[in-house]
């Protein structure tokens, strides 16, 4: 790193940077496509708002000059693999994924070749060296409909062991081979805050990702992905809601449905807000308009790597 007096100054901010990030995107053909979980301004600049799936559908299909990318590591990756013919830049490298993160390539390889015979269904919260070594990627909105394509077959769950359980009570898999991994704000959720916050709001009714931990599923109404938690929602605006998922998702149910009572499922501590997702929450307006001024950083997979991975990736889309 150069000694402090030498450092290169960042370009000084425009002072409405949302016009400027407007502008940005016409001049160099860039589609910003954004995740649930992200800030709600950083959503209403994007072309594309969506869930896991929804995002990846997209990003095989865009044209356009460059992708930006408002959501995860692993996203990026995603839309990288399947639109490999556009750059994909990103506000931020360090926007990880503790699913992604918790499930390294090789440990993964071993734990694969301790169960031979087995086919591999990952969720795609996982990098794409994991991709490659997987026969299908689900999302949460397909889960349950890609672990039934195994009927018979010995199969291993990876990286999450809470959308396993979910999904294996759905499809009643009991023989799931699971590989243990979590998402640290979903684990977040309390059950006993829940239990309470339900007394005190009778007729709300709890929507819950499937990410979350047994005890708070077991109170949940609804089980379902970002979008399903937010259609859901919309559905019903004259019914309160208690929301057990990244709280991203209140802008897009507040857009549509601005009276609807919303209330938060408190975490286990109160006093923090663990339940926003620290690596979605790195991308800030101000990174995102000076990755349009540098034209990165570019999130890139090696090729044969990605021949690799787009396969069981384009086989769910292909299914679901
Ligand atoms: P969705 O598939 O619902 O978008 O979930 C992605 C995710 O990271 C949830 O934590
Ligand atoms: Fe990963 Fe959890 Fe953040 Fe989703 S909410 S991106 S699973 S750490």
């Amino acid at each position: 790193m150069p000694p402090e007096s030498i450092r290169v100054p960042s370009p000084a901010l425009p002072a409405n940077l949302e016009e400027a990030i407007r502008a940005l995107k016409r001049e160099k053909g860039a589609v910003l496509l954004a995740h649930y979980y992200q800030e709600s301004e950083v959503q209403d600049l994007a072309d594309v708002v969506g869930d896991s799936l929804q995002l990846a559908r997209a990003a095989q299909k865009i044209e356009c000059e460059r992708i930006v990318f408002c959501g995860v590591h692993f996203m990026a990756e995603t839309a990288a693999i399947l639109n490999p013919g556009i750059p994909v830049i990103v506000p931020d490298m360090k926007a990880g994924c503790s699913l992604a993160d918790g499930c390294p390539a090789d440990e993964f390889k071993a734990f694969v070749a301790a169960h031979p015979g087995a086919k591999v269904l990952t969720y795609i919260n996982a990098s794409a060296a994991v991709k490659a070594m997987s026969d299908l990627i689900c999302t949460s909105s397909n889960a349950v409909k890609m672990v039934e394509h195994f009927k018979g077959e010995k199969l291993i769950f990876a990286p999450d062991r809470h959308l396993a359980r979910w999904v294996a009570r759905e499809t009643g898999r009991n023989d799931l081979i699971v590989w243990p991994g979590a998402c640290i704000v979903h684990e977040q959720f309390s059950a006993k805050g829940l239990a309470k916050l339900k007394l005190a709001h009778p007729d709300a009714e709890v929507l819950a990702h499937p990410e979350c931990e047994q005890a708070v599923l077991d109170q949940a109404d609804f089980i379902a992905s970002t979008t399903g938690i937010i259609e859901r929602a919309v559905a019903f605006p004259d019914r309160p809601a208690i929301i057990a998922t990244e709280d991203g998702v209140f802008h897009a149910i507040q857009k549509r449905v601005p009276d609807k009572e919303l209330y938060q499922a408190p975490g286990l501590d109160e006093s923090c807000a663990c339940n926003r997702c620290p690596y979605m929450r790195l991308n800030t307006l101000e990174k995102l308009y000076l990755c349009l001024v540098n034209d990165g950083p570019r999130v890139t997979v090696p090729e044969e790597l990605a021949k690799q991975a787009r396969i069981p990736i384009e086989k769910m889309l292909a299914l679901s």
